[in-house]
């Protein structure tokens, strides 16, 4: 990242330029004064956030209005674990009307549960109407300028989308024309025969690819469309959550990179080659652009598309029909989860950061057995339509202590700019939404990195703790109780296994380090067992054969979670799953 990081300041010629006033605050000083601190965020010098809402439910994407009306959808069912939403509709509008940075209105519009209502992820606006995701569906609400919760009843615009598989959320956007492109993302991992399961080989040809795995594009102004295989205008985008367009109109759309390709391959990629591979990507959507998924995925290391293993790859060294398809704008570590875009086309943020993209990361899970990673905004610098540069950190520190999909804090998961050039970013986790504004002086702007946030300054880099990097090392194992015919050290070994300290055990990438579990994977502490009696021997079956057909998830789990386990191990894993589902 040297290229991006700010030179060492040339100290006469900056106090010239500032002034004095300004060398009694240069920029760094003026972000110490923002009290982010409570907002439990690290932000790049000079800018300064407020929690502008928070409690919201599973606030997605955003859109703000030309009159300053901040506009989320929020999502409820599987991927948050059925919990009960807040009471209301989905979507949320929000205002402050004070200029403090916190909304002082805010309310809950649409349908609620009760109606059938699901909520969504994607929101927009276009031509003085919001457009929301809504199920299977984009609906549209004729808005008048002031009006904060639209009057009028949504007419569809779009039904009939899929919800089934890995990816059933459908964010979407729309151009100046009217142009709504819509992301399908994908039923699968890497569309093989048995989802998620090793050495499984890809369908081919990948018939879901039809009605999945793409942007589709309809059109804003006319009601009533059906979504159908013949309206997908770019294919081999796994899962493109975030659109975003640039000045010139040109649209981005970030992808989501696949999991498991030492889980699923473990003779043609070691551990730490499925932790950070493939790469997250920022694409330029162009019609009929075939961006790979799933024949191919983007080695960041080698800097191109590669065959994947589910279609005659060898770990990355044949190119094959990769050749023909369409490379990303930029790259970033894999698993990271990119969930939300937006280039950066205000005037409010310095010189630097305009044109830019900055890319909301969810977060991993498929980085066990090494430490979760990701859980931050990214900035991208950009120029015409290409990266300048290497990305930086934008804001940290969501996650808190545990950067974990079961434990964090908060995971980003939607962008929008308001009028004023203000980003917003929003949370899914508690429902949180943070304005960030700049501060600091526009001549001296750099793009530089957000300090590292207090809870993780170990994981973060600089001065490593004796014990490892790992976000659970150190930890102490409880006194748990053991499982008739095994025995205490088992149990212990089983925890480190569980934790990926041991072995390179993957299991609290899914089940959560406290394994409470996550969004993919259910909580083993609650003595509730859908598969088996919870005895010791059906808890050893389970881990050994895998969930190949999960009962609540929608991914599954492979055998010994994909892990190169011996039965020693599955042994002691399954005595640890035993003792901590035993102790209420
Ligand atoms: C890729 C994600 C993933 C990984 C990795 C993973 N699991 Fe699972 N696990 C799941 C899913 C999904 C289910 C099935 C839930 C369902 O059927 O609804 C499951 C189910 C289980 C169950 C059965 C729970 C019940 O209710 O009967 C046990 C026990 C279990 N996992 C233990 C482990 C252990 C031990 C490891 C590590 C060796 C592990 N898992 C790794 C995702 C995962």
């Amino acid at each position: 990242m040297s290229s991006t990081q700010p030179s060492k300041m040339n100290l006469p010629s900056v106090l010239l330029v500032l002034g004095v006033a300004a060398v009694a605050a240069p920029h760094g000083a003026v972000a110490a004064e923002c009290q982010n601190q409570e907002t439990g965020i690290t932000l790049s010098p000079g800018f300064c956030a407020t929690v502008f809402a928070d409690n919201l439910g599973h606030v997605r994407q955003m859109t703000v209005s030309s009159d300053n009306v901040v506009y989320a959808n929020t999502w409820s069912g599987r991927y948050y674990h059925n919990d009960t939403p807040p009471a209301g509709g989905f979507l949320l509008a929000l205002k402050d009307t004070s200029g403090s940075g916190k909304a002082d209105v805010v309310k809950r519009f649409g349908p609620d549960k009760a109606a059938g209502a699901a909520g969504g992820t994607g929101i927009a606006l276009y031509n003085g109407a919001l457009y929301a995701e809504l199920n299977d569906k984009i609906v549209s609400y004729a808005r008048a300028q002031g009006e904060i919760v639209p009057a009028g009843q949504p007419k569809t615009v779009l039904s009939g989308m899929p919800l089934t598989g890995d990816h059933p959320m459908h964010p979407f956007a729309i151009d100046a024309k009217g142009n709504l492109f819509v992301d399908l993302g994908s039923a699968t991992n890497a569309c093989q025969d048995d989802n998620r399961m090793p050495l499984s080989p890809g369908h081919n040809p990948c018939t879901e690819l039809e009605t999945r795995a793409g942007i589709w594009r309809y059109d804003a102004n006319k009601a009533g469309q059906t979504f159908s295989a013949a309206a997908r205008y770019a294919t081999g985008i796994r899962n493109g959550e975030g659109f975003g367009f640039d000045k010139a109109g040109r649209l981005f759309v970030t992808q989501h990179g696949r999991d498991q390709l030492s889980q699923n391959w473990p003779k043609l990629y070691s551990v730490d080659q499925g932790v950070e591979l493939p790469a997250e990507e920022l694409l330029e959507l162009k019609q009929g652009g075939d961006y790979g998924w799933p024949e191919c995925y983007y080695d960041q290391s080698q800097k191109k598309l590669v065959l994947a293993p589910e279609y005659g790859g060898d770990g990355g060294k044949t190119v094959g029909v990769c050749a023909d398809k369409e490379g990303p704008v930029a790259a970033f570590p894999g698993h990271w989860a990119p969930n939300d875009l937006l280039i950066y086309t205000g005037t409010q943020f310095p010189e630097p950061y305009r044109d830019g993209a900055f890319i909301a990361f969810h977060g991993s899970w498929n980085r066990a057995p090494r430490a979760q990673a990701g859980y931050n905004v990214v900035f991208q610098p950009m120029s015409d339509g290409k990266a300048a540069g290497d990305y930086v950190v934008f804001a940290d520190g969501f996650a808190g202590a545990h950067k974990d999909p079961g434990r964090a804090a908060f995971r980003p998961s939607g962008l929008a700019m308001g009028p004023d050039g203000a980003l917003y970013i929003s949370d899914d986790v508690h429902g949180r939404i943070w304005r960030v504004t700049y501060r600091g002086d526009a001549a001296t702007a750099r793009v530089a990195a957000a300090p590292a946030p207090a809870a993780a300054s170990g994981a973060a880099g600089a001065a490593l703790p004796p014990e490892g990097t790992h976000a659970d090392a150190g930890r102490a194992t409880p006194d748990l109780p053991v499982p008739p015919d095994a025995t205490k050290d088992q149990v212990a070994l089983g925890d480190r296994i569980f934790h990926g300290e041991a072995d390179n055990g993957t299991c609290s990438g899914c089940h959560g380090s406290d394994a409470k579990g996550t969004s993919v994977g259910p909580d083993l502490t609650n003595g509730i067992w859908v598969w088996g009696d919870g005895s010791l021997g059906a808890i050893t079956k389970t881990v050994t054969d895998g969930v190949p057909r999960p009962r609540n998830y929608t991914g599954v789990m492979p055998p010994k979670g994909g892990a190169q386990l011996s039965d020693a191990d599955v042994a002691a894993v399954s005595a640890y799953v035993w003792a901590i589902g035993h102790t209420k």
